[in-house]
């Protein structure tokens, strides 16, 4: 599906970074932020359930939870070069038929999808400058949780941010990554229903699990 975003992130996120990202995972199994978010959704004790992953790249999320935690997962990118290396890795493991592939930016496809049990969203915000729009859209989608990470609002990180866009202004590619305010955030998702229950530090990033609140009857 053609946008704005998906040209920028196909740039970006092309083949040669899918096929790197892919022989890491292989090599050494899922990245240090991501093994959060994997114990985060394991945490919640969930079996059998339906999970959306928004910009999963090569699809590390899914081919991990469809082990023990997830029966059907939705992968919505917004690199064409991720997805294809994600579905040659679903098919490798023998998942492909449990994930539907779908090439586009989240928040222009998010009204025509089904609820997920939990949404994933692992170093996405980052690369997206409407936060707001796309974790509204992902809590629109979630019915029991949601786990993300995103960059630490460190002095550090910010400096090396601000370094990489201003060479990415040099180079004329309009990608910029972005901090985005972590309290900021989370009051989009708590206007959305949804309470952090756990938060998990690394260097450069962060994770936070939100569960959505049961209403009292
Ligand atoms: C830094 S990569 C992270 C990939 C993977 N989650 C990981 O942690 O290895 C960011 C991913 O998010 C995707 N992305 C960013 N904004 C998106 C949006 N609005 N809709 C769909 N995908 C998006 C990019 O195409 C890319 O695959």
């Amino acid at each position: 599906m053609p946008c704005n975003c998906c040209e920028m992130e196909n740039n970006t996120f092309g083949e040669d970074e899918a096929k790197a990202n892919l022989k890491d995972y292989r090599k050494r199994g899922p990245a240090k932020q991501t093994k959060l978010i994997l114990e985060a959704v394991r945490s919640l004790g969930l079996k059998n359930a339906a999970l959306l992953d928004i910009g999963g790249g090569i699809g590390t999320i899914h081919h991990e939870l469809l082990k023990d935690v997830a029966n059907e997962a939705t992968h919505v990118d917004a690199s064409s070069a991720y997805l294809k290396i994600a579905t040659e890795e679903a098919k490798r493991l023998g998942h492909e038929a449990q994930v539907k592939f779908i090439h586009a930016d989240f928040t222009d496809v998010a009204e025509n999808l089904r609820q997920a049990d939990v949404v994933t969203l692992d170093r996405v915000v980052c690369c997206y400058p409407n936060f707001r729009a796309l974790l509204k859209a992902a809590s629109s989608k979630s019915r029991t949780a949601i786990a993300l990470t995103y960059p630490r609002e460190e002095w550090y990180i910010k400096a090396v941010m601000s370094m990489m866009n201003f060479f990415q202004r040099l180079r004329n590619d309009p990608f910029r990554v972005f901090v985005h305010p972590v309290s900021e955030m989370e009051s989009v998702l708590n206007g959305e229903g949804l309470r952090k229950i756990s938060t998990r530090k690394l260097f450069v990033w962060e994770m936070s699990l939100y569960q959505r609140e049961v209403s009292s009857p």
